[in-house]
């Protein structure tokens, strides 16, 4: 059976890197529609050329831009849609570029498959930041971490029932990008859905201070190098690694008859909720050093707290149980230590699985 041609925007980026690797590697042809504007994703898209010659199409070009992007849609069985401008920092100082990119974007691609005569399913990446930054959720200090006092909550996390709330310029365009993605399914019959996504890390994010913490904690230790934590430092999330979020994507495509018009929140649950400080306390047992750190203000719609129940998304997709943070952790520091060259010089790092 030939298997279909799936189009992924913002498929040079880390997550869409890993997506594609995914899907070419199990002989799907992948378009791979990116404006490259992220520094270093311009590597992932070598490498998934380098890796899959025959099955990587790659298409450089902007989101914004309907002309390129339908003539990918017009070519594609199925389609996923991480293309975006990622960074809530980079909202704030421009919000404007920040929407025509998340929201006119999506919206650009909504209708390029309206175009279609025959539906192709959607699969969106959205953020837990539609929900807002939780403010009526009573937290308590344990240790190095804020938890919920309520214990249902602490145990469960927050469900697809909690009310949006979108905070900074970020939240409003992809939480508008996303509210349209579950629209196009009721009004148009679009098979789309939707994953809100927590914290995702793990090999080729190219990480920052603005995004993709893990990623850039790890750099940052890993070249001796002070962070800085914004806010104190106990606030809470649960992370996942992206072969876990891979998993989903792809179980949500082979069942997307079954859940076309639905939202979920993925991320690690509560067995994966993690501080930045105990982040921190564990690459510096993989560094075998510690990571020096300034603290600075909050910054605007930090969470305190946020773990996704991922009852629903488990359920829905039949997933595994996630990798355990500590282990997902390490596997970062050892691809970043190997693709960085970091190695040399410096501490072992113990315990990384290779
Ligand atoms: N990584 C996370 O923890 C996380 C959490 C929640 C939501 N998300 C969402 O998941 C998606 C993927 O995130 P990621 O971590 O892989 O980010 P990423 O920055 O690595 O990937 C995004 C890609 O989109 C491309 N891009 C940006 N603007 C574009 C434009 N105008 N036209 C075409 N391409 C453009 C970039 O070059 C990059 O390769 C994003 O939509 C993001 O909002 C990610």
């Amino acid at each position: 059976m030939t298997k279909r041609t799936v189009l992924i925007t913002g498929g040079a980026g880390f997550v869409g890197a890993n997506l594609a690797d995914s899907l070419a590697g199990d002989g799907h042809t992948v378009i791979v529609y990116d404006a490259l504007v992220r520094p270093g994703v311009a590597r992932n898209l070598a490498w998934l050329q380098a890796r899959h010659p025959d099955r990587i199409r790659s298409i450089v070009a902007d989101i914004r831009d309907a002309g390129p992007l339908g003539e990918a849609v017009a070519e594609a069985g199925a389609v996923f849609h991480f293309a975006a401008q990622v960074a809530v920092t980079t909202s704030l100082t421009d919000p404007r570029g920040d929407a025509e990119v998340n929201l006119i974007g999506t919206l650009n691609l909504l209708e390029a498959m309206r175009a279609r005569a025959r539906p192709i399913p959607l699969l969106f990446a959205s953020t837990n930041k539609v929900y807002g930054d939780l403010p009526d959720i009573a937290l308590a200090r344990e240790g190095d971490a804020h938890l919920p006092v309520d214990p249902t909550l602490r145990a469960r996390g927050i469900g697809e029932d909690r009310p949006l709330d979108f905070h900074t310029p970020y939240g409003c365009s992809k939480g508008a990008a996303d509210q349209y993605v579950l629209d196009y399914s009721r009004s148009f019959g679009l098979p789309t859905a939707v994953f809100r996504m927590s914290c995702i890390y793990g090999p080729r994010q190219m990480g920052t201070e603005d995004q993709g913490w893990v990623a850039h904690f790890l750099i940052r230790a890993l070249e001796g190098k002070a962070i800085t934590l914004y806010g104190d430092g106990a606030q809470v999330r649960d992370i996942l690694h992206v072969r876990d979020a891979v998993a989903a994507y792809r179980a949500a495509l082979t069942r997307i008859d079954a859940i076309a018009g639905r939202a979920f929140n993925l991320g690690g649950g509560p067995r994966n909720a993690v501080s930045l400080l105990q982040i921190l306390d564990h690459i510096a047992a993989l560094t075998g050093r510690p990571v020096e750190r300034t603290l600075q203000d909050w910054r605007p719609g930090d969470q305190r707290y946020y773990v996704s129940d991922t009852r629903a998304v488990t359920e829905a997709l039949s997933l595994g149980s996630a990798t355990e943070w500590r282990e997902g952790v390490a596997d970062l520091a050892a691809w970043l230590a190997t693709e960085r060259g970091f190695r040399s010089g410096h501490a072992p790092l113990a315990g990384a699985a290779e």
